[in-house]
C-alpha cells in the first residue's frame, strides 16, 4: 500500500490526542459532531497485512482482470485520447460512459433515458448527493435493518434521524414500514427518502421478493415519497430469476416512456468490473437530477475522465464468440463466486456450531450470521484480529445508533480464494467456541441457542454517547426468519 511520506509520525497515521482535538473543537461544525467512520473503512487497512486474512471489506476479486487486458485499454486511452483524458469533463459524465450506463441497465432489464443519468464517483457519491440534495438536520431516512454500514456515516453527517426496518427473507417487510410512515405521519413527520438495497441486500444477503417490490412502489406512490434503490449487485446473481428494479417498476406505475417519477437508481462499476475505477452512476427524475449535479459540482467538479475513457473502451471489447467482453467477465465473476459463497456456506456450517444462523445469499458479496446471543461481535473481533489474525464487519456498524446487531457479523466470501474462506471461518469459530464455552464456565450452563428476539433498544441516545451506549448493550438482531426450516437450517442440517 501507498504509505504517506514524512511528518512527525514517520509517515503512520495515527489519531489526534483529546488535547490536539480541543485546541481546533471551536472551529468545527455541529456536524462533525455526528461524523464517524465506517467500519468497513477501518478494516480496509487490515486487507492490506498479509498476516491478516479479512473477510471484512466490501472486495470484489480484482485480480481475475486480465493484466494484459487493462494494460492495452490503458495505453489506449492514453495512446488516443490523451487531451480528453487529461482534461475536466462535464459534470454529468462523458456520453460515451454514459452509454455504458444504458448497456449495463439494459443487462438488468431497466431501459433508461441517457439525460437522466449523472455518473458519479462510485455509488458512494451518489448516497452522499441523495443527502446533500435532501437532508436538512432531523430530517428522517428510512432504511433496512440492518443497512449498508458505508451508508451509515454519511446518514450521521447529514443529521438525518434513521428509521431501520426489519427485514426478513424476502426483504424489508412493508407491513412494518407502513407502520412506521403511519407513526412518523401522527407526528407530523414525513421521510425524504426509503433507502433499499434490493438485491443480495448488504450486509443481510436477503432480495426483496417481486411482490415486495411492487407494494413499496404502491407505498411510495401513494404517499409521494422518494425511494434510493442501491443496487451494486444485480448482476452478481448466482442462482434464480433476476427481479425488475424498482426503477422500471416505477417507470411502469408512472408510465413516462422509461423514466421513473419517484426511484434514484443507484448502480456502480465497482462490483462488475473494479472498485479501483472509482465510477458510479445515478439515475433520476430530472428535478432531483438537477440537484444532484449542482452538489457534484460543489464536491469535485467531475469524476476522473480517465476512468471514465477505460469504462468506454473497455464496453468496445467482444468476446471471442462476439459478445461484449464486459459481459463475458461478469459471468465468469458469478461462476467464481457462487463457488466461493458455497465454501464459505459449508465452513459456516462445519465450524459455526449449533447456535449459529446465517443467511444464503442469491447473490452478492456477502453473508450475514448471527451468533450465540451473549456473544457482542464488537468484542469478538477484537479477540478474532489479535489472536487469530482474521477480520470481519460487526453488526453494530449497520445500524445508526450502534446498539443492534450486537451479535451479527457481515462475512465477505468474494474477496478471498477458497482456502483463505475456509481457514478465516475456522478461525473465526475458534474464538466463538472459546467465547462461548467461557460463558459456559462462568455460568455453569450450556450454551443457550442464539436469543433471535428484536428487542427495541428503547429510545435513541444522543449521537456522541451512542458508542459508549453500544458498548454496553448486548441486545440481539437478527433477520427474523418466518419459518423455523429456513435455509440456514437446512445448510447446517446437511
Ligand atoms: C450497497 C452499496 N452501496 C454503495 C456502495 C459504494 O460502492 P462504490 O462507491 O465503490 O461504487 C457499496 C460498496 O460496497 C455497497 O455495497
Amino acid at each position: 500500500m501507498d504509505r504517506p511520506i514524512g511528518g512527525a509520525s514517520g509517515g503512520r497515521r495515527t489519531r489526534p490526542t483529546a488535547h490536539e482535538l480541543a485546541r481546533y473543537e471551536t472551529l468545527f461544525a455541529t456536524r462533525t459532531r455526528g461524523m464517524k467512520s465506517s467500519a468497513m473503512r477501518e478494516m480496509m487497512a487490515l486487507t492490506e497485512r498479509p498476516d491478516v486474512i479479512s473477510l471484512a471489506g466490501g472486495l470484489p476479486d480484482t485480480s481475475t482482470f486480465e493484466p494484459e487486458l487493462y494494460a492495452a485499454l490503458m495505453s489506449r486511452v492514453a495512446a488516443e485520447s490523451t487531451a480528453r483524458a487529461l482534461q475536466y469533463g462535464p459534470t454529468e459524465g462523458m456520453a460515451s460512459t454514459v452509454q455504458c450506463v444504458v448497456d449495463v441497465m439494459a443487462a438488468e432489464g431497466t431501459a433508461i433515458d441517457p439525460g437522466e443519468v449523472l455518473i458519479t464517483t462510485g455509488g458512494q457519491q451518489v448516497i452522499d448527493l441523495v443527502c446533500k440534495t435532501l437532508i436538512d438536520p432531523g430530517d428522517v431516512i428510512v432504511a433496512e435493518a440492518p443497512t449498508y454500514p458505508g451508508a451509515v456515516p454519511t446518514f450521521s453527517a447529514y443529521q438525518a434521524h434513521v428509521e431501520q426496518i426489519e427485514m426478513d427473507e424476502d426483504g424489508m417487510q412493508i407491513d412494518q414500514l407502513e407502520a412506521t410512515l403511519d407513526r412518523l405521519a401522527a407526528e407530523g413527520r414525513t421521510p425524504k427518502f426509503i433507502y433499499t438495497i434490493p438485491n443480495f441486500q448488504n450486509p443481510g444477503g436477503v432480495t426483496m421478493s417481486l411482490a415486495r417490490r411492487r407494494r413499496l412502489i404502491g407505498v411510495a406512490h401513494e404517499r409521494e415519497l422518494l425511494i434510493l434503490e442501491d443496487n451494486p449487485y444485480g448482476l452478481l446473481r448466482y442462482e434464480g430469476e433476476p427481479l425488475p428494479t424498482l426503477h422500471s417498476l416505477d417507470a411502469e406505475v408512472a408510465g413516462a416512456g422509461g423514466s421513473a417519477d419517484l426511484v434514484i437508481y443507484l448502480g456502480t462499476f465497482s462490483k462488475i468490473l473494479s472498485p479501483g475505477l472509482r465510477l458510479g452512476w445515478a439515475v433520476a427524475p430530472r428535478p432531483v437530477l438537477e440537484k444532484l449535479n449542482l452538489g457534484k459540482q460543489g464536491a469535485d467538479l467531475c469524476s476522473s475522465p480517465v476512468t471514465q475513457l477505460f469504462v468506454a473502451e473497455y464496453f468496445k471489447e467482444r468476446a471471442r464468440d462476439g459478445r461484449p467482453r464486459w459481459l463475458e467477465y461478469i459471468e465468469q465473476l458469478r461462476d467464481l463466486y457462487r463457488a466461493r459463497r458455497d465454501t464459505m456456506l459449508d465452513a459456516l456450517a462445519e465450524h459455526f456450531g449449533e447456535s449459529a444462523r446465517w443467511t444464503t445469499p442469491e447473490g452478492g458479496l456477502f453473508v450475514w450470521a448471527t451468533l450465540d446471543g451473549r456473544i457482542d461481535t464488537t468484542d469478538l473481533l477484537a479477540q478474532a484480529r489479535g489472536s487469530e489474525g482474521v477480520a470481519f464487519v460487526p453488526g453494530r456498524a449497520a445500524f445508526v445508533d450502534g446498539r443492534r446487531g450486537a451479535s451479527s457479523m457481515r462475512l465477505n466470501f468474494a474477496g478471498m480464494p477458497d482456502g483463505e474462506i475456509r481457514e478465516g471461518i475456522r478461525r473465526i469459530g475458534k474464538v466463538v467456541r472459546e467465547q462461548v464455552d467461557m460463558y459456559g464456565t462462568l455460568t455453569g450452563a450450556a450454551a443457550p441457542a442464539a436469543d433471535h428476539t428484536d428487542a427495541d433498544p428503547g429510545p435513541a441516545p444522543d449521537p456522541g454517547s451512542a458508542s459508549q451506549d453500544a458498548a454496553k448493550l448486548a441486545d440481539v438482531v437478527e433477520l427474523p426468519r418466518r419459518a423455523r426450516d429456513d435455509s440456514s437450517r437446512r445448510l447446517q442440517d446437511r
